[in-house]
């Protein structure tokens, strides 16, 4: 199978290319990804022994998804090397603005990436007869829970941010493509993920990273919302599980069953790194901050047997010896461009 992943070079899209390459031995992936400042190339490092054309099975594509004749370009000249093995036959669309503190900075950029750079992959699909478009959505679409229930894909929409606006706004193209052009879609939407390589501007790898440095452990508000933690390598096995028996036109919740408050992760944190509880610092609250997530993955679960494998405890415990054991990774970003960026979202909180 041929597939052309976009924003492979991000968080979770390098985690899902590592993780099918290892798992299809025949599989071809293209990365298409502009590498804005959470694209590394380091992510993938084991393929990118260059800049361009990389090991058997991968070829990285640096470009934007708002691009259309660059995307047009990739998927009929993957078209023209062959009838069926080497036509792309799959789009799974990671590619992304994903920071909601950076949504509420500066909104334009997530409405032209998420939503416009949907529109052209969805174009490209239709264009190329491509057999499955996955788009990587979140659960975030659906806002804030009060203390009780779980977010089921019946939820009506109801974003709070313009990150989440923007991803709600995509789904929305997404399926209208489906039910006016029978494009054969499929969304899938799921929470908080954590692992190796996420940027360190999200709560985890923040704290972790703060945490090594002795440095203060910004807590927005009272330190209470609650988030669905499930740990990168289980949602790549969901999305591999959609991407193979998945339904046209359907959604597919995607969630750890495992709500932890920041204040339960961040205490994790210290214990793990027997660092003391003083270096927490409760700041001002992010505007418009969802309270409660969570995440009800029954469909998932009954329609094509998936389950998250981690544990919560167990998979942070793995996550915080990587970032211990990868010190260089997180240390050339938080030395870089990230430093003007923490001083401006942090500075005056
Ligand atoms: P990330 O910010 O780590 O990575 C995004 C990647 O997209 C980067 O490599 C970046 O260079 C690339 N990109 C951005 N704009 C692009 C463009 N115009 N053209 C091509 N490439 C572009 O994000 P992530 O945390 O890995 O999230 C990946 C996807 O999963 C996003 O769509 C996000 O909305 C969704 N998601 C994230 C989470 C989470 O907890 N992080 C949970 C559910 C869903
Ligand atoms: O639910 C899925 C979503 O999870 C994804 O769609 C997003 O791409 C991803 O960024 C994430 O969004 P959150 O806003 O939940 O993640 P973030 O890591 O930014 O924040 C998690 C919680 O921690 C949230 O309640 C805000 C809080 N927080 C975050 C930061 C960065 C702090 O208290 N202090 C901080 O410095």
């Amino acid at each position: 199978m041929r597939i052309l992943v976009t924003g492979g070079c991000g968080f979770i899209g390098s985690n899902f290319i590592r993780y099918m390459l290892k798992k299809y031995d025949d599989y071809r992936i293209i990365n298409l990804d502009k590498l804005t400042y959470a694209g590394n190339l380091e992510n993938l490092k084991e393929f990118h022994q260059t800049t361009e054309i990389e090991a058997a099975g991968y070829q990285f594509i640096r470009g934007d998804i708002c691009d259309a004749s660059l995307v047009d370009r990739i998927l009929a000249g993957s078209a023209s090397h062959g009838p069926d093995s080497s036509q792309v036959e799959a789009i799974i669309n990671f590619a992304a603005e994903s920071h909601v503190d950076r949504s509420i900075e500066g909104p334009a950029v997530f409405f032209k990436t998420n939503i416009l750079g949907t529109q052209v992959l969805l174009d490209a699909a239709r264009k190329h007869n491509v057999k499955r478009y996955i788009q990587v959505s979140t659960d975030e679409v659906y806002g804030s829970l009060g203390k009780k229930g779980y977010f089921t894909e019946t939820t009506p929409l109801a974003p709070n941010s313009p990150y989440s606006a923007s991803k709600a706004g995509a789904d929305l193209l997404v399926r209208s493509y489906y039910q006016t052009f029978c494009t054969p879609v499929v969304i899938t939407r799921c929470s908080n993920n954590y692992g190796p390589y996420q940027f360190p501007e999200k709560l985890i790898p923040l704290m972790i990273t703060n945490a090594l440095a002795d440095s203060s452990l910004p807590v927005y508000g009272d330190g209470l919302y609650t988030r669905d933690w499930v740990h990168t390598e289980d949602h790549s096995r969901a999305i591999d599980a959609v991407l193979h028996q998945g339904k046209d036109g359907q959604v597919y919740n995607i969630g750890g069953n495992c709500e932890r408050t920041n204040l339960e992760v961040i205490n994790t944190i210290l214990e793990y790194l027997d660092k003391p509880e003083t270096l927490i610092k409760f700041v001002s609250d992010r505007p418009g901050h969802d309270r409660r997530y969570a995440v009800d993955s029954s469909k998932i679960t009954r329609e094509l047997g998936w389950v998250p494998r981690y544990e919560f405890e167990e998979g942070m415990k793995i996550t915080i010896k990587w970032y211990l054991d990868n010190k260089e990774w997180w240390e050339k970003i938080k030395n870089g461009e990230y430093l003007a960026y923490y001083k401006k979202m942090y500075g005056n909180r």
